[in-house]
Parts: structure tokens; sequence; C-alpha cells
């Protein structure tokens, strides 16, 4: 037997029972029956796959997730940011049921019904001055086209112009493309170099890097010998994952100046950051500008694989008929959770709750950055917010210790992905749009106990 999935033990543990309205423990974790099944994935499948806890989801509906043995969570992970709207939605479950029905599972990019409803709708909720919809399958893959679109943009300009700036500790992906904007070195060495065509400037967090001032952009670009009229596009997320760490508004608004001023093809990744999630439809929405290329993927359809492009007919238009595709774009039943998505997190108001809610989950939060020199910070915006766990006095993720307490709540029946971040010192808290406030105060005395049951 393994002794371990990935940083969590495989050898069971008795816990505590646990029965309240929304929680339910009532075996040793890890399940002793789900052993051999958590083996065979370490057996067959790459290291990389077993980085999260190891319960075995076998349903997952509105804010909680279920095993087969009887055990039930309160789901702070949303899927890492995809169940915005909660699990297993009715609307979803019937729109997508509707299509099987019908027998339309896949037609590449032939057309369907749903497929222009879906664009039609997206383009209505989008800012004005974003026209067009590109349909994909996954955040990479939608970020690499931005790449692409914003290169082909300035390669048109000029030969000179193809230079990609991004921001340090920006994540946009695994894929080579999304690697190069991305902004987290480890995570690049596979690459066995650097590409002079992308550069990363420091993020203005405030807290690793204390200069905010966008004086700083130019000033790196100056530095490593860039010329404002060789940058084709600028990329963000809107916020970094890692954190979650915003932009100063100011700092926002001067980058979408600057960017105006040098023909520059502005994108933010909302992968992460949008439908709903900090209390907007989109999160640069907090920053009162408009990019020209926005990147959406997981919350896009709460549930199946869909991912997008939205921007400008100008820049969208670049390429023709049948030279920007990919064989799943727009595939039927990912593309009707999107729109079953989209009504929920509409006529449910779960954006305005989101946004209530923020006020809930940082006061819920406070006291514990308060309480513990081991809690060196927080950030909240809407129903997204990260707790950075370091060794006292320091800023020096404690990664350790932000597994324990991932863990400790994982056995009091409280549900979150594993830490992330630079160093994996950030325990990240992210529910369904959808949870009432009962549930999300449940949450927060499940992390509390946690952290006394660990630090005293
Ligand atoms: C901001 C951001 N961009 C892009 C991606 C990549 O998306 P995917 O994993 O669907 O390729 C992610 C995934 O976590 C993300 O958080």
């Amino acid at each position: 037997m393994s002794a371990t999935y990935g940083k969590y033990s495989l050898t069971p543990q008795d816990v505590p029972a646990i029965h309240t309205d929304h929680r339910t423990i009532q075996t040793a974790l890890p399940v002793p029956e789900s052993i051999p099944i958590l083996e065979k994935l370490l057996k067959y499948e790459p290291p990389s796959m077993s980085g999260q806890p190891p319960i075995l989801w076998d349903r997952a509906e509105g804010y909680n997730v279920y095993d087969p043995y009887g055990n039930r969570w309160i789901d702070w992970s949303s899927c890492v940011l995809v169940s915005n709207v909660g699990h297993a939605h009715p609307k979803i479950v019937e729109r997508v049921e509707s299509l099987v029905e019908r027998r339309q599972l896949s037609c590449y990019v032939f057309p369907h019904r749903e497929r222009a409803e879906f664009v039609e709708k997206l383009i209505e909720v989008a800012p004005d001055g974003l026209e067009k919809v590109f349909l994909l399958t996954t955040g990479s893959e939608a970020v690499e086209c931005a790449i692409k679109l914003s290169r082909t943009w300035g390669l048109n300009q000029s030969p000179e112009k193809k230079v990609i700036v991004s921001f340090g500790g920006g994540f946009h992906g695994r894929t080579l493309g999304s690697q190069l904007a991305g902004g987290i070195a480890p995570l690049k060495t596979w690459i066995g170099g650097t590409d002079i065509t992308f550069i990363q400037v420091p993020f203005p967090d405030g807290y690793f890097n204390p200069d905010t001032s966008f004086e700083l952009f130019t000033k790196t670009l100056s530095e490593s010998g860039i010329q404002p009229e060789q940058v084709a596009g600028v990329i963000s997320e809107s916020y970094l994952g890692i954190g979650p760490d915003f932009f100063p508004v100011e700092y926002a608004q001067q980058l979408r100046a600057w960017c105006d001023q040098h023909q520059v093809v502005l994108t933010f990744d909302e992968v992460q950051a949008g439908f709903g999630r900090t209390g907007k439809l989109f999160a640069f929405e907090h920053y009162d500008v408009v990019p020209d290329l926005i990147v959406c993927g997981k919350a896009i359809s709460s549930s199946l694989p869909l991912s997008a492009v939205i921007g400008r007919s100008d820049i969208l238009s670049t390429y023709p008929p049948g030279s920007m595709t990919s064989t799943h774009s727009g595939s039927p039943l990912p593309v009707a959770a999107g729109l079953a998505s989209l009504e929920a997190l509409f006529e449910e108001n779960m954006i305005a709750h989101a946004e209530s809610m923020e006020a809930v989950l940082t006061q819920g939060l406070a006291p514990l950055v308060e309480a513990y020199d081991e809690c060196d910070w927080m950030a909240c915006k809407g129903l997204v917010a990260g707790l950075r766990i370091v060794k006292p006095g320091t800023q020096e993720p404690n990664s350790e210790l932000a597994t324990q307490i991932n863990q400790a709540c994982l056995h009091r029946g409280l549900l979150m992905f594993a830490p992330v971040g630079l160093g994996g010192g950030c325990v990240k808290i992210a529910p369904p749009l959808m949870t009432p406030q009962e549930v999300l105060e449940e949450g927060i005395e499940v992390l509390t106990e946690a952290f006394k049951e660990i630090l005293g």
C-alpha cells in the first residue's frame, strides 16, 4: 500500500463523527474502502494528478460534495472556481439532458442552435465594444488564442511588434504559450530557457512588491531594453490567483491608457475571476476599464469543459473561415451548460449575493490574521479569499502548515483544494456563489476550529 497520495497520508485516520444540517463525516479518512481506487490512480496516472485531498467524489450538488461512503462536505473549492452557480445546477442538468435525449453530443464546428444562442448571450453581457466571441475548451487554449491574436495584431503593424508583457506571479495555464506568459518561475524550468518576446513585470500587489506605481511597469520594460513600439500585447489575470491580489485601480487605468497610446492589445484573463466570483460579472469591472480581449474558462459553464475569447471585432476577425478553430469549439453539451449557467447566475442574483457575502467572509477571516503570527495576510473580494500561511515574522510560505490546516478542515467536513501560491502557502477559499450565509458561517467556524486545533 502506498503511504501517501501527494502530500496527503493514505493511512486511514479515525476522526470524530460530524452530523450537521450541512456536513456529515461518519468514517475514518481517507475511507479504507477507497484506498484500492486511490492506489489504482497512483499506479496508472502521473504523480501530477495526485495533488488534491484523497476523497472520492461520487456526486456534488449545490454547495455539497458527497463520497460514496455517506460523507458530505461543505464545498469551498467550487472545483477550483468552476462551479460558481453550484454543483449540478438543475437548469444545467435539464439543458444537458435535453441534448443527450436529442442525440446531439458533438458536431465539430458545424453550426448548431445552442451555439448561436450562447454567443449572442455572452456578447449581451460583455462590455460595449466587445462584439465577438470564439469558443474553445480549456483556459490554456483560450490564453494561447489571445496571445496569438495579440501577436498577429502587432505583427500586422510592424515586424518588431511581437513582445507579450505579463506579470510576475501570474498563472495562465500549463501549455507552452501560457507558461511563457506565466510569471511563476519554478513552473517554467521545463521550457529550458527564456524567450525574449515574453517578459514579466512585477505585479503591484503591495506585499511581495511594495512599489505599486505604474512607473515600475514602464521602468521595467525600458531596463529590459523593450520599447513600447515592440509590444504587441499585455496579458494579466484580473486578480492574481496566487492571492487573490488585485491591481490598484489607478494602476489598471494607467495600464489601459498606455496600451491605447501604443496600440497594444490588452487582455484580462478571467478564467478564474470571471462569472460573478468577485461580486461583478468580470473582475476587471472593479477597475472601471475594459480590455480588448477577455479570456474565459472554468465558471463559464459552471461544469463541462468550455472556454472563450471575447473581444473586439477587428481583432477577432483576423483569421479567415476555417483557420481559427478547434475540434470541440462550441461543443453542444458544454455550450448548453454555459447557457444554463448564465441564466442561473443572473436569474438567481448570484453576483449580488457574492458581493454581499464579502463582508461576512472578511469579518470571519480577519480574526485569524489578528490571532496568529502564522497567518500573515488576508484578501477577500466577493466570494474568493486567501490566507497566506508563513513562518512567523517572515513572508516565507509555510506549505506544510497550510496543508495541515487544509486537512484539518477536510476531516471536519469542509472541503478546499490543496493550498496554492508561491511556495504553496496560500489557503484559498472559493465557495459556490449560491452558498447561503449560514453555510458560509458554518465553514468559517470550521476553519477557525482547525486553526485552534493546530496552533492553539
Ligand atoms: C487565471 C487562469 N488562466 C488560465 C488557466 C488555465 O486553465 P485550464 O486549466 O482550463 O487550461 C487557469 C487555471 O487554473 C487560471 O487560473
